[in-house]
């Protein structure tokens, strides 16, 4: 299908592609109007009460639940990939303390491929599928052992008894996890798992469109993940509610800040205009936590609820601006012992899944991805040669 103007008149320019549709998807389904969302057809609420993120991944990747004996191959596998060569882990301490968490994470991935055990597989499906479960489980446990060493920790090989949010958990702080706090992360992580063409995945595809390899179509995804307008926005909003320091400062600080017309990190979305569906799970784990919690998990939860309140009294309805899934992510990593630094990295690590199935979908059909940009410049100006310019 050409677009090309015929008589050169301005086309029609759709700015960070708002609403354009650029492929279909049997992956996850986001109603922006009504605030829904679903993967391969199952409700997040579905999900979120009865799966858990290695489940979920296997639902993502492949498109259907595994029955018992597939879901205990694939725990397993993700698990097993979550053991780090030597090698790469040298590359972590290496840059520990000289780099963020995040682009320690991007560089560790894109290294990745060096260290993938070289394997003889039955067809390209199964070999980008197979790379797809090894990505993940690396991701996991890259982040895991970037928190570690960040502590001061050395890398912990992972337990093949426990699962990957209890094994992040273990890595992170060399012992086993609490099963309340492991099956908190766990969903935190299934509800981070997928979310359709946001920016990170669409840069993945981007990528890979190319026909680059999926090692580098994953480290494109998480370059795009780290700003603060998408996957960074967890730590912001975190550093906002320490900024507020005192529950009874809130309105007055988001007074402040909106009529400084600042940006309330961890509220708005270019599709949902109406409340997150994973923000309203996130926010019942804040009401769980609120007593019997550490002094400043109280503070946090207490200032995140007050916040929620003024901004959905005030944007909520009149401006479509509502909680994200990244606003009550801050209090509940505090809980669950996360490193604010470690916010996002999590966040690739959870969001592995969704990049690496739509890679997988997008390159049944691939389709270069090159759109076009309006030039209104100048054309055909005379070269001057250097000597005669002022
Ligand atoms: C994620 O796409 C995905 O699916 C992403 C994600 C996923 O799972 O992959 O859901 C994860 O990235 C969630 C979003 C995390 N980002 C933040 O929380 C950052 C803060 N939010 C915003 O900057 C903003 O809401 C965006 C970037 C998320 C979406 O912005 P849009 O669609 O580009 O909307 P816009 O910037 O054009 O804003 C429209 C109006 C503006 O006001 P006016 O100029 O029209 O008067 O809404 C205002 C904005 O100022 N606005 C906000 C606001 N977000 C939008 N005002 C105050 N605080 C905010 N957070």
């Amino acid at each position: 299908m050409v677009l090309y103007m015929a008589d050169n008149s301005t086309p029609t320019i759709i700015k960070g592609l708002e609403g354009v549709y650029f492929t279909e998807t049997k992956i996850c389904k986001v109603d922006g109007a009504k605030g829904r969302l679903w993967y391969r057809g199952y409700s997040i609420e579905s999900l979120a009460k009865n799966s858990s993120f290695e489940e979920t991944s296997y639902l993502i990747l492949y498109g259907a639940l595994p029955n018992n004996d597939a879901l205990a191959k694939f725990k397993s596998k993700l698990v097993s990939y979550m053991a780090l060569d030597k090698q790469l882990i040298g590359l972590i301490e290496s840059f520990n303390g000289k780099m963020l968490p995040m682009d320690i994470l991007r560089t560790a991935v894109s290294s990745i491929s060096a260290f993938a055990e070289k394997k003889v597989y039955q067809n390209e499906n199964d070999e980008k599928i197979e790379q797809a479960i090894e990505i993940i489980g690396n991701i996991c446990g890259i982040v895991a052992t970037i928190g570690a060493i960040s502590k001061g920790r050395k890398y912990t090989e992972p337990d093949n008894t426990l699962g990957v949010a209890e094994n992040i958990l273990y890595m992170l702080n060399g012992n086993k996890p609490d099963e309340k706090v492991s099956k908190m992360l766990d969903v935190m992580m299934l509800l981070h798992a997928e979310h359709s063409s946001n920016a990170s995945t669409f840069c993945t595809i981007v990528a890979g469109s190319t026909l680059a390899d999926i090692y580098s179509a994953i480290t494109a995804g998480i370059c795009a993940l780290k700003g603060p307008l998408h996957g960074g926005a967890d730590e912001k909003a975190l550093d906002m509610m320490r900024a507020i320091g005192n529950p009874n400062n809130t309105e007055k600080y988001i007074e402040d800040a909106l009529a400084g017309k600042e940006r309330i990190m961890g509220f708005g979305h270019r599709v949902y205009k109406a409340y997150d569906p994973r923000a309203k799970v996130i926010k019942a784990y804040l009401e769980e936590i609120q007593n019997g919690s550490t002094m400043e998990v109280q503070t946090l939860t207490a200032i995140a609820l007050r916040a929620e309140k003024m901004m959905v009294d005030k944007l909520g309805e009149t401006k479509g601006i509502w909680p994200n899934v990244d606003f009550f992510s801050g209090p509940v990593y505090t809980y669950i012992g996360i490193p604010k630094e470690l916010f996002t990295p999590l966040f690739a690590a959870s969001r592995s899944p969704g990049w690496c199935a739509h890679m997988l979908e997008y390159w049944q059909d691939n389709r270069l991805i090159r759109p076009l940009d309006y030039y209104n410049g100048q054309l055909d100006i005379p070269y001057v040669p250097i000597e005669q310019r002022k």
